[in-house]
């Protein structure tokens, strides 16, 4: 039985009757689609706190619950049991591939995997200490010069075929880009590896020997890709979509979304926890930390802590936190400032302006304590996330070029500017 809503204005007659829309799980919505036709008046939700800007059956977040679902399926049991690629399959197509599926999506990848070769001229025009998140979103958005061929988007093989170059190129580029930085020759990929090894292989191995990979490295970036493959409607992939809304090629897409996702209030933080916590220095350093962050006038925030949605705790965190622990253990690191983030986590969790807030520990919190583990730079944090986070992008994507009532995104506001005047001659002014 559909129902509605009635708003009234309290200050003028106008009423307006609203279908409410309900999903599969979780809150309903008020459809206020008819809302300035019938009554001359928008609504108001600059961050987008109460606002569903689609339907999609990709994700689901309970945040009170600390529920995330992909597909259906609890981020811990495909933490547990499966892997990034299957989990990549599992987004975009919406049910868990079987084996002939599984290996035709996997063969499909690894061999789309090399970059054109056109790429290296493009990294030699940035300097070698560019921002390695600056040259990813630079040269993702140029692989729309090189598929001419592909860029149809009414045409769902090539629409799938430009899926599987972003996520199957994605680490090739971000492995160059940081090779270059250092001066490194660009190691191609090679098919023989999977997914994670073949990444870890790109960014570590030199010509002059084997590389030395210990086993735990590729299942720990695996388990963080899988943790960070997508998030619903958030910052990064909200503009995914709105700039896929006007139509534009999918490498544009995602290059806007890893320009979204470098924030440090996004997917920027896990770099800016590293510097946070390398800030802080000693475990007897974080009373003061926290203080600051308390101090609204101090401009400074926890960095990977809070969330718009998570209001109890963030699943991935907890799942991170246990394998931070193992990683190290496994490859006999000591880190001082695991001891720092421990003793600020537990010093924020006792205190009433977090606890109030509902602020805990999120995703990034712990996630720049592994990959610096693993020996992958700063700088190169927010790739990680962006390299994981593409599987989503290109899921929505693809979802939104199926959905029959997809409009261009073109939201109104309130304007708070000067009222209708004339212009005024230099000389009488
Ligand atoms: C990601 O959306 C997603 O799903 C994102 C993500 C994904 O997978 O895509 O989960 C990935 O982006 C995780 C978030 C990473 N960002 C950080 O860790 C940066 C630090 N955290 C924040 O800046 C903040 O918590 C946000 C951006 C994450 C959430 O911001 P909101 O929901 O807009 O909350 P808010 O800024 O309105 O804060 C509410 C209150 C404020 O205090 P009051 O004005 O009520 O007194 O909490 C305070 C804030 O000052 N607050 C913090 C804080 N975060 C919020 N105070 C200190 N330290 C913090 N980290």
């Amino acid at each position: 039985m559909s129902s509605n809503v009635i708003l009234t204005s309290s200050d003028s007659d106008k009423t307006a009757t609203l279908p409410v829309l309900s999903g599969s799980v979780g809150p309903s919505a008020i459809d206020i689609g008819k809302l300035h036709k019938e009554t001359g008046m928008f609504t108001y939700d600059p961050g987008f706190m109460s606002t569903a800007s689609c339907r999609s059956a990709i994700t689901y977040i309970d945040g009170d619950a600390g529920v995330l679902l992909y597909r259906g399926y609890p981020i811990e049991q495909l933490a547990k049991h499966s892997s990034f690629l299957e989990t990549s399959y599992l987004l975009i197509n919406g049910e868990l591939p079987t084996t002939d599926e599984f290996r035709s999506f996997e063969h499909d990848v690894t061999h789309h995997s090399m970059m054109h070769e056109s790429l290296k001229t493009f990294l030699h025009g940035f300097h070698y200490d560019a921002h390695p998140m600056a040259m990813l979103c630079g040269t993702i958005g140029s692989l729309a010069a090189f598929y001419h061929d592909t860029l149809d988007i009414e045409d769902p093989a090539q629409r799938k075929l430009a899926a599987i170059r972003l996520i199957a190129k994605i680490p090739t580029i971000a492995a160059a880009c940081y090779r270059y930085t250092i001066g490194w020759p660009i190691r191609y990929p090679r098919n023989n590896l999977e997914y994670c090894t073949r990444f870890l292989h790109m960014m570590f191995e030199v010509p002059s020997e084997p590389l030395d990979l210990p086993e735990v490295a590729a299942k720990a970036l695996d388990l963080l890709f899988i943790l960070h493959a997508d998030h619903e409607q958030n910052a990064s992939t909200s503009t995914v979509r709105m700039v896929g809304s006007t139509g534009a090629n999918p490498y544009a897409c995602v290059a806007a979304g890893i320009a979204a996702l470098w924030g440090p209030a996004h997917g920027g933080a896990n770099e800016a926890v590293l510097k946070m916590l390398a800030e802080i220095g000693t475990p007897d350093q974080v009373g003061k930390a926290i203080e600051r962050a308390k101090d609204k006038n101090s401009g400074f925030r926890l960095m990977g802590f809070g969330h718009r949605v998570y209001k109890n705790f963030d699943p991935r965190a907890t799942i991170i936190r246990e394998m931070c622990h193992k990683v190290l253990n496994a490859l006999g690191v000591q880190d001082p400032l695991l001891d720092v983030a421990m003793k600020l986590e537990e010093a924020a969790l006792k205190d009433p302006y977090f606890i109030e807030r509902k602020l805990y520990p999120n995703v990034d919190f712990y996630s720049g304590l592994i990959y610096k583990a693993l020996k992958i730079p700063t700088e190169m944090f927010t790739v990680m996330f962006a390299i994981a986070r593409t599987s989503g992008w290109v899921a929505h994507w693809l979802e939104q070029n199926t959905t029959p009532d997809a409009k261009i995104g073109r939201p109104r506001q309130i304007y708070t500017g000067a009222p209708s005047r004339d212009y005024r001659p230099i000389s009488g002014r």
